[in-house]
């Protein structure tokens, strides 16, 4: 590989690499506004000034292709001092209104006035003024008196989300930013707009305000709303969740994660759960306590033929949850009459991320052996006909889905239903078991590509402080802090499937012996040959993909 030196350091980088490119790869930093790895290069912020022997004036590193021999200084007085003058330059119509952003903690303009900045000003002009609370589009607001115009979500729109509806206007300090006549910042992805500002000139509408981001403890999870399963990182304060953040991975979802996921899927952890257990009692949901709670199931569970039960687990349950419910139904109940639902909406997928199976884990569904999945009218018709006479439904909201359903279930012996929260199916519940959400438990789910990927506690529960939902702590640090520390007395008292699943076993005199959901994986590990070899460990923080690869369609001439 050729070579070049960088502060007199010998490294190797790829043709076609830029100065800035080669040096971070290398560990050396240079710093930069306008430059993203994923988008085209502007060069517009200049931040990124170095100096190389021979050339007469400084230049750009995130346009200037390294070449072999040269000899580069990222730190020479030269360029320090050309810093100094472009943060001076960009700070000139600032407002410095860090204490009332949103962005400060997170700020490359704040952390680059630290760095790279003289910590004053020589400007005693009135700065130019700018409308600081501009509706883009329906989930950012940008703020132009602090844009630096680095374009960066400009180049976003054209480039990854494809929908070129931002612009600039107007010349030197005038520049702004705008939505094209007639247009808003309203597509799909419109939201990474934020993430990718260095500044703090667009915000999120939702989390705007919530809080400082030092405030709230970050964990690496998986985004719920499709079957791409974009990495994430969950914010939660008090233990409860303020954001969603695309986190990196190549091999899933880049930098990028698509604003349904990002607004969509968190707020039902937040809000109307299902507090503890209950059960039903002239025709009312009655509180419960989780050992009556079990016994209740369990004497149901007794009073119905075992071919006429059907279990319906779900693909938005981790594969714990759902391998254990099937080891339940075939080996504690005796009944292969194991299914789950797939929700399909092909309007909601695209050619970017998002898949048009909406639900994160029906590939897991599937690879663990579940009956393929149920129609609405094949459950209707066992209703129906008799030969289902009872549903164990395991975080599925399928009434909401199905409202015919509603009288159907009526006409059961019973049901049982695991549910975060309350819902139309948990209101028809004869036993209704508080499960955890998928932010609060550990657990796989596996994306439409195979790749299998870990959720891991971000919100506390009640039993936490017991078992830490079986995790070992050091591994959870690694990843995120797991366990907010504001926490206390905010917990709530739900279980994951698996252990709810595993205290009916046991009431039937079944010992399912798991201590954590690690326990059940290695389990799946060692009877489900698609999983062979794979461990928490090795899943890691991206994930790791099964030896089965899904097979490529053929495209017929
Ligand atoms: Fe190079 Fe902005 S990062 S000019």
């Amino acid at each position: 590989m050729p070579k070049l030196i960088i502060d007199s350091k010998e490294v190797s980088f790829e043709q076609g690499q830029t100065v800035l490119e080669a040096a971070r790869e290398n560990g050396i930093k240079i710093p930069h506004f306008c430059w993203h790895p994923k988008l085209s290069i502007s060069g517009n912020c200049r931040i990124c000034l170095v100096e190389i022997e021979k050339l007469p004036k400084l230049v750009i590193s995130c346009s200037t292709l390294a070449a072999e021999g040269m000899i580069v200084h990222t730190r020479s007085e030269k360029v320090i001092n050309a810093r100094n003058a472009v943060m001076e330059f960009i700070l000139i119509n600032h407002p410095l209104d860090c204490p009332i952003c949103d962005e400060a903690g997170e700020c490359k303009l704040q952390d680059y006035a630290y760095k790279h900045g003289t910590g004053e000003s020589r400007f005693v002009e009135e700065k130019n003024h700018k409308d600081k609370r501009v509706e883009l589009g329906p989930h950012v607001m940008f703020d132009a008196e602090r844009c630096i115009s680095c374009s960066r979500c400009i180049r976003f729109c054209d480039e990854i989300a494809k929908e070129a509806q931002l612009t600039f206007i107007k010349r030197g300090d005038r520049v702004t930013i705008v939505t094209y006549p007639g247009q808003q910042l309203d597509n799909p992805y419109s939201m990474n707009v934020v993430d990718i500002c260095p500044v703090g000139a667009l915000t999120s509408r939702d989390f705007r305000f919530k809080a400082r981001v030092w405030e709230m403890s970050s964990t690496a999870s998986v985004c719920q709303g499709c079957s791409r399963g974009c990495n994430i990182d969950i914010w939660v304060r008090n233990n409860e969740i303020l954001r969603l953040t695309p986190r990196k991975n190549e091999e899933v979802n880049s930098y990028w994660m698509c604003d349904h996921g990002r607004l969509n899927t968190f707020k039902f952890v937040n809000e109307n759960r299902v507090g503890m257990p209950y059960i039903k009692s002239g025709g009312e949901l009655i509180q419960s306590t989780w050992d009556a709670a079990v016994n209740k199931a369990a004497s149901l569970l007794k009073t119905v033929n075992k071919d006429k039960t059907a279990f319906i687990g779900s693909a938005s349950a981790s594969c714990e949850d759902n391998y254990i419910l099937m080891k339940f139904a075939r080996s504690v109940i005796g009944t292969k009459n194991i299914s789950y639902y797939k929700y399909i909406d092909e309007n909601f997928g695209d050619d970017i991320l998002r898949r048009s199976d909406v639900t994160p884990n029906s590939t897991g569904a599937d690879l663990l052996g579940m009956n393929g999945y149920l129609n609405y009218s094949n459950l209707s018709d066992g209703i129906n006909n008799g030969s289902i006479k009872a549903v164990y439904l395991m975080d599925d909201n399928i009434v909401d889905k199905d409202p015919s359903l509603e009288a159907l279930f009526s006409k059961l012996d019973f049901l049982i239903v695991h549910s975060s929260n309350m819902t139309k199916t948990a209101g028809m519940a004869d036993v209704l078991f508080p499960s955890a959400a998928f932010a609060e438990i550990n657990g796989t789910l596996v994306n439409f590509n195979k790749r299998v990927q870990r959720l891991r506690p971000a919100v506390a529960l009640k039993e936490a402080d017991r078992s830490l939902d079986g995790m070992n702590v050091s591994r959870l640090d690694k990843f995120g802090t797991g366990y907010d520390r504001w926490a206390q007395g905010r917990k709530r008292d739900a279980l994951s499937g698996w252990k709810i699943i595993s205290m009916i076993a046991a009431q039937l005199n079944n010992k399912f012996k798991y201590d954590t959901a690690e326990d059940v994986f290695n389990e799946i590990v060692r009877s489900i040959p698609e999983f062979a070899g794979l461990d928490y460990e090795l899943i890691g923080k991206n994930g790791s993909d099964l030896k089965v690869k899904i097979a490529q369609p053929t495209l017929k001439a």
